[in-house]
């Protein structure tokens, strides 16, 4: 693959942010996504002819379909890190209906809905990277207050099996990687009392890579990408 366009969510701070900052330093096209402009900006201005900031709220449908459009028009795309995430702490019989629908849009639909929208625009041998968690992997250490989080996190390893089935005539590799702790914002949110064993660098060094060849050795399959559990 020579210099590919990689469309990235969640990338104005954490683990999203390191992924773009590296895949740019291997030469890459890269999209970014979030809701931040001010941060993304910032992002580009490190490397401007690589990273194109593309500011969007991705628990708005029209907002993803107007993104897809615009970042496809920079050229068809190689691949998709979808990194972004919610997060709410509050213990099962404290969550509300709105609480799970927050993070089924946001973690869940707008997958659905990126997918959805970027697949008529990617080519073949392209990569579909799907940022799971240790929180969703079947039969890892749960956590009290996070089932909102891990049952959403959940769902994404399912859907990124199914897109290998159905996308594989097209040549298109669809792989989840189920983090463990990093250290960021979202970590010091779920544990603030721990300090994790992988920082946000080390695991964007890893992600750029694993998006790059990760679908030339792997297809359909869900990775956890831990340590140990937080
Ligand atoms: N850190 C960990 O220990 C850990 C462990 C397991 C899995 N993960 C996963 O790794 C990924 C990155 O997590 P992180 O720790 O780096 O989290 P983070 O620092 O909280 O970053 C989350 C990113 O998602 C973006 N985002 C959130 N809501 C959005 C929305 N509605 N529209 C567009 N962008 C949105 C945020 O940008 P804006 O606020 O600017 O929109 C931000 O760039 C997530 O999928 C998370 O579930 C993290």
């Amino acid at each position: 693959m020579s210099e590919p366009h990689i469309l990235i969510t969640g990338a104005s701070k954490g683990i999203g942010y390191q992924t773009a900052l590296e895949l740019s330093k291997r030469g890459c096209m890269v999209s970014a996504v979030a809701r931040s402009a001010d941060r993304l900006e910032e992002l580009e201005s490190n490397s401007p002819d690589q990273i194109k900031a593309y500011p969007a709220d991705l628990s708005k449908p029209e907002q993803i379909a107007d993104l897809c459009v615009k970042v496809s028009s920079r050229g068809p795309v190689d691949v998709v890190i979808h990194n972004a995430a919610g997060f709410i702490s509050k213990r099962f019989e404290e969550l509300t209906d709105d609480d799970w629908y927050e993070l089924i849009e946001i973690n869940l639909m707008a997958s659905v809905r990126l997918y959805r929208n970027i697949l008529p625009h990617m080519k073949p041998e392209s990569h579909l990277v799907t940022v799971g968690s240790m929180g969703g992997y079947m039969g890892s250490a749960k956590f009290g207050g996070l089932s909102a989080y891990s049952t959403t996190k959940g769902a994404l390893t399912t859907l990124s099996e199914c897109l290998a089935v159905e996308l594989k005539d097209r040549g298109i590799s669809s792989n989840c990687l189920c983090l463990g702790a990093v250290q960021t914002e979202m970590f010091e949110m779920a544990f603030p009392e721990q300090q994790a064993p992988v920082s946000s660098a080390d695991m964007g060094n890893f992600i750029a890579d694993f998006a790059i060849n990760g679908q030339k050795l792997f297809n359909g399959k869900v990775l956890p990408v831990a340590l140990r559990d937080p």
